[in-house]
């Protein structure tokens, strides 16, 4: 492959679905460039014959499982064995931003519910603090005007900017906008996610904090496992 980036992504995927994931399971299987490797990983496990299912974090995912052959059975009809998810920042305490590809709401869901939640990503992904990528807040339409308000009460400096895709508003799986929300470097990830999550209006905020039980980090040609400070 010639794309260092997507030869990183493609490491991590594989590695993370050959490390924890054994003939039987159902698997969480989250959204984006790098879960992509994940999925594919997935299939070509299936096509070898292993009886795996899968639940999705959207809709994208599940066209991919669809792809590559994984068969996907709908969210609690059974236990999720292990999820698999990339992530847009990882910190120390393994605190991540959630939500570029726009899937935090459904992707927290799975989080929470698998018995455990494995992180892919790239080292670039790997920062000190949050904040660096700006935070994405899943809002009902309706309430857009309403939270934007809010925010920019709170968060006098932030900057919230409501999420278009090829011109038009984005709207998520459930219906949903999304604010990208530049704070700046965020000092505590909790009390953010709190005072936004309180803001009638908000469906979910892409901070997921101790969900991970593992990050996977891609490091030079290898995968290594990051110890949570
Ligand atoms: C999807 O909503 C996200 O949470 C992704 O997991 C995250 O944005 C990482 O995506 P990439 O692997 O494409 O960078």
């Amino acid at each position: 492959m010639s794309d260092p980036k997507e030869a990183a992504k493609r490491l991590v995927g594989f590695a993370a679905v050959d490390r924890y994931v054994e003939p039987g399971m159902c698997v969480g299987l989250g959204t984006g460039t790098t879960a992509y490797w994940a999925i594919k990983r997935t299939g070509e496990r299936v096509a070898a014959g292993e009886k795996l299912e899968a639940i999705v974090t959207s809709a994208a995912t599940e066209r991919l499982c669809g792809e590559f052959g994984v068969p996907v059975v709908p969210f609690m009809s059974r236990d999720i064995d292990v999820a698999i998810d990339g992530a847009d920042e990882v910190a120390p305490d393994w605190a991540l931003t959630k939500g570029g590809g726009g899937a935090l709401f459904r992707e927290k869901a799975i989080a929470i519910a698998a018995r455990r939640f494995i992180v892919i990503v790239d080292d670039s992904k790997v920062v000190d603090r949050l904040g660096r990528f700006p935070t994405p807040v899943e809002v009902v339409p309706f309430t857009l005007p309403w939270v934007e308000r809010e925010i920019a009460a709170r968060f006098p400096h932030a900057k919230a900017t409501e999420r278009i895709r090829d011109g038009q508003p984005y709207r998520t799986d459930n219906g949903n906008a999304i604010l990208d929300c530049a704070f700046g470097t965020i000092p505590d990830p909790r009390a953010l996610a709190a005072t936004l999550q309180a803001i009638h209006g908000v469906l979910d905020v892409g901070i997921f904090l101790d969900l991970a039980d593992a990050v996977l980090c891609t490091a030079d040609s290898g995968v290594r496992e990051l110890t949570k400070a």
